[in-house]
């Protein structure tokens, strides 16, 4: 049965789509070092279709051949979801749900439909049995989607850039998640860490900022331990349609998100 991993943030330009695209490649890389061979499904629930963008090219799949079929019908199967499936240009061990212009819909559509919020989470059971990690991307804002992907998974990684967001507004962040796991009677849901995304040194206070954030008796324990630098390279890996560690394997960036994928694979063992 595979781990069901989603970031989470709602607030846009933090790096979530970068984390997971970056979290996926790793995991490729670590499986196919291990000889494991770990199969992967990334499923795009972004209206904005990066993610997709990134893996397979192309933007275009259309409501029928992306993440909105599940939502279209009063009955759904495990089969509609998973003839959506398609392989990702970046590796084998990869395959992609691409998401859709059309995802903008479906929270309006899901509350309508019997067992809307658990579809996803009912259908992604039954493909989990083909893989060992399931990766979603997720929208900048809590929507009826995003409850469908919280009900599908069991871990959150929350990216977050320090510019945009204060220790308050973060704490605030992770209560909300962590009520929403009691609201919706989800115990297997936990949050697997806090990733600090997009760091410059440059900056005044960000370095006091993270120190505080280590110290924090609830936050702290929750940190990933290294943080993203704040890099070039991950536009220019972006314009070529490349995974960081294909782009520039020895950049900072890529060392640093290597870190965090080796710490994923700590803290997921360990629970
Ligand atoms: N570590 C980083 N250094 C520099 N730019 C980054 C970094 N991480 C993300 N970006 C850039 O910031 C923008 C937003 O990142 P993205 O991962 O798409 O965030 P989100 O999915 O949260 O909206 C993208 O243009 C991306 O290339
Ligand atoms: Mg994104």
């Amino acid at each position: 049965m595979a781990s069901v991993i989603a970031v989470f943030n709602e607030k846009g330009g933090v790096g979530k789509t970068t984390t997971l695209l970056t979290l996926a490649a790793g995991l490729d890389l670590v499986g196919q070092r291990q000889n494991k061979n770990w199969r992967i499904l990334v499923v795009d629930a972004d209206q904005q279709v990066n993610t997709t963008q990134m893996l397979t090219g192309r933007a275009d799949f259309g409501a029928g051949k992306s993440l909105t079929c599940l939502y279209e019908n009063n009955l759904y199967q495990a089969d509609q979801l998973a003839a959506a499936i398609i392989p990702s240009l970046w590796s084998a061990n990869i395959d992609v749900i691409p998401g859709d212009r059309s995802l903008q819909e479906v929270p309006s559509r899901q509350v309508l439909l019997p067992r809307g919020d658990y579809r996803l989470s009912d259908v992604i059971k039954e493909i989990a049995a083909q893989y060992d990690y399931v990766l979603f991307d997720t929208n900048p804002k809590w929507d009826a989607l995003s409850v469908a992907v919280f009900l599908a998974s069991q871990w959150a990684v929350v990216p977050v850039d320090l510019r945009q967001f204060a220790i308050q507004g973060l704490s605030y962040m992770i209560t909300t998640l962590i009520q929403k796991k009691r609201e919706y009677r989800h115990p297997d849901f936990n949050i697997l860490g806090i990733l600090i995304t997009r760091f410059n040194d440059q900056l005044v206070g960000m370095r006091s900022d993270i120190e505080v954030l280590r110290r924090h008796d609830r936050l702290g324990s929750l940190l990933f331990s290294g943080q993203i630098p704040e890099s070039i390279v991950v536009d220019y890996a972006q314009r070529e349609g490349l995974s960081l560690f294909e782009h520039a394997p020895r950049s900072k960036v890529a060392l640093a998100y290597a870190r965090f994928v080796g710490e994923v694979l700590g803290r997921e063992a360990n629970t």
